[in-house]
């Protein structure tokens, strides 16, 4: 493995090639844990999912466990999920489910009642005096995790010396921060476990390249030439074009006119495929519906850019009669938002006006070629219309998942089963496209010490 070598931002739009051990190694999957999981910040759930006090959730990544709870109205805590007496895991997860979630006063472990309330505070140990006053607070209060939020997620980091949460999220979070993300609500979250290395699921979602190749029916509505950037651990693409008079601020987002004579209709009909092929995702009804009026309130001839304007300016207004308001977002805002973010290490966020939809890749255990992969969508709704939801298990099929992320579920497996051939010469990312992975791994690789891009010899070799 190239453990010293590391390519430059620059770098990043270089022919480059980096290592396969980060997806197929045992050793590697082993490593993760101390160097990369207990380091970095990541996403654990959402705040809309512990409303009151008492309310706690699960997060497990590899070996560790966290329990998230709000301990007070205004506060969330994090502790490790370990009783602090004999090492018991404190909160169960129950088999089969995604996470363990609910109301408690406080937790009390399983094997000797050991209580502990919601700040961690161990409050009962049975026969204490048996110790002989050894049992200080800090050795038997629950091992906090840092905690913060951000555009409505739960973040948690197991490094008590690690960056603030804002820091590490920069400049993502300032770019996403006109969308009020946090102010959205969880449509439907399924999770599935998968044979593929984490990375290779939250890859499939990194890069638009794969479109063409993959989701073919999707090239009739739209062209999906991307660019793709790094800003620091994270990354973004957007739609590029490659015809320059297609060119237009909104180009690069989910928003924007369709492939075809008349962008009235085609813009309806890339919105309707969004619609009915993501699972009801990328977009919005309110969106779709706009879209399908622009054929009877705009003349023929009007204009791409005109269309979009006009049937914005529609949606919006359909959905501040139902009580939906959208957030101010400028066209220079939303131009540089771009399509879709990658926040390092394992979170794709795909962002629109008054949806998300999202990603997200853990290890399953320490085995290298399994993951938990979760998707779920976001949406803002009027005041308390969220609609209930919880985590459904979801075999990886186009019933359960919709016709696109079927697709991207065959690449998975078959990529995580390709890379371990023998054959396989190595990785060739392209180099404009798909910048967002190689600056992933050129991230990666500065935690894990090992598996850092290079930048290909020119030439035959
Ligand atoms: S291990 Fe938890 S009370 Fe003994
Ligand atoms: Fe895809």
């Amino acid at each position: 493995m190239d453990t010293l070598a590391n390519v430059s931002v620059d770098e990043l739009a270089e022919p480059l090639t980096y290592p396969v051990e980060a997806f197929v190694s045992k050793e590697y999957a082993q490593a993760e844990g101390d160097r990369l999981w207990s380091k970095v910040w990541q996403h654990a759930g959402r705040v809309e999912e512990i409303p009151k006090v008492g309310d706690f959730l699960t997060y497990d990544v590899g070996a560790d466990s966290i329990v998230i709870v709000r301990s007070a109205p205004d506060t969330i805590k994090a502790f490790h999920n370990v009783c602090s007496h004999r090492g018991r895991r404190l909160v169960d997860i129950p088999a089969g489910a995604q996470c363990a979630h609910g109301n408690k006063t406080g937790f009390v472990c399983g094997f000797h009642a050991w209580r502990y309330n919601l700040d961690g505070k161990c409050t009962f140990k049975l026969d204490e005096s048996d110790w002989k006053g050894a049992l200080t607070e800090q050795r038997t209060s629950l091992n906090e995790v840092k905690v913060d939020t951000w555009g409505g997620w739960i973040f948690i980091n197991m490094d008590p010396n690690c960056v603030s949460l804002r820091e590490y999220l920069e400049p993502a979070a300032s770019i996403l921060d006109p969308f009020e993300l946090g102010r959205m609500r969880y449509k439907w979250r399924q999770w599935v476990i998968f044979d593929a290395n984490w990375k290779t699921a939250i890859e499939a979602f990194m890069e638009p390249y794969h479109v063409a190749g993959t989701h073919t029916q999707m090239l009739e509505h739209g062209q999906y030439y991307a660019y793709s950037a790094a800003y620091g651990l994270h990354g973004v693409s957007g739609f590029d074009e490659r015809d320059p008079t297609m060119k237009m601020k909104q180009s690069t987002t989910v928003t924007r006119a369709g492939k075809g004579k008349d962008p009235r209709a085609s813009t309806y009909a890339l919105q309707n495929e969004i619609y009915t092929t993501v699972n009801k995702a990328s977009t919005t009804e309110t969106l779709v519906n706009a879209a399908k009026r622009l054929v009877d309130e705009l003349p023929e001839g009007t204009p791409a850019d005109q269309v979009i304007k006009h049937w914005l300016e529609r949606a919006k207004a359909d959905d501040a009669a139902r009580g939906v308001t959208w957030p101010t977002i400028t066209p220079d805002q939303m131009s540089k938002a771009g399509l879709a973010w990658s926040i390092f290490p394992n979170m794709a966020i795909l962002q629109g006006i008054t949806f998300a939809l999202c990603y997200r890749a853990r290890p399953y255990g320490d085995d290298p070629h399994k993951c938990v992969f979760e998707s779920y969508a976001i949406e803002r709704y009027p005041e308390g219309g969220e609609p209930k939801t919880e985590w459904v298990y979801a075999d990886p099929t186009e019933a359960n998942w919709g016709l696109v992320l079927s697709q991207d579920f065959s690449n998975m497996a078959a990529v995580q089963k390709g890379m371990r051939s023998r054959g396989f010469r190595g990785t060739l990312p392209n180099p404009h496209q798909e910048r967002k992975i190689t600056n992933f791994h050129r991230n990666l690789a500065r935690y894990m010490r090992a598996g850092a891009p290079s930048v290909l010899p020119s030439g035959s070799k």
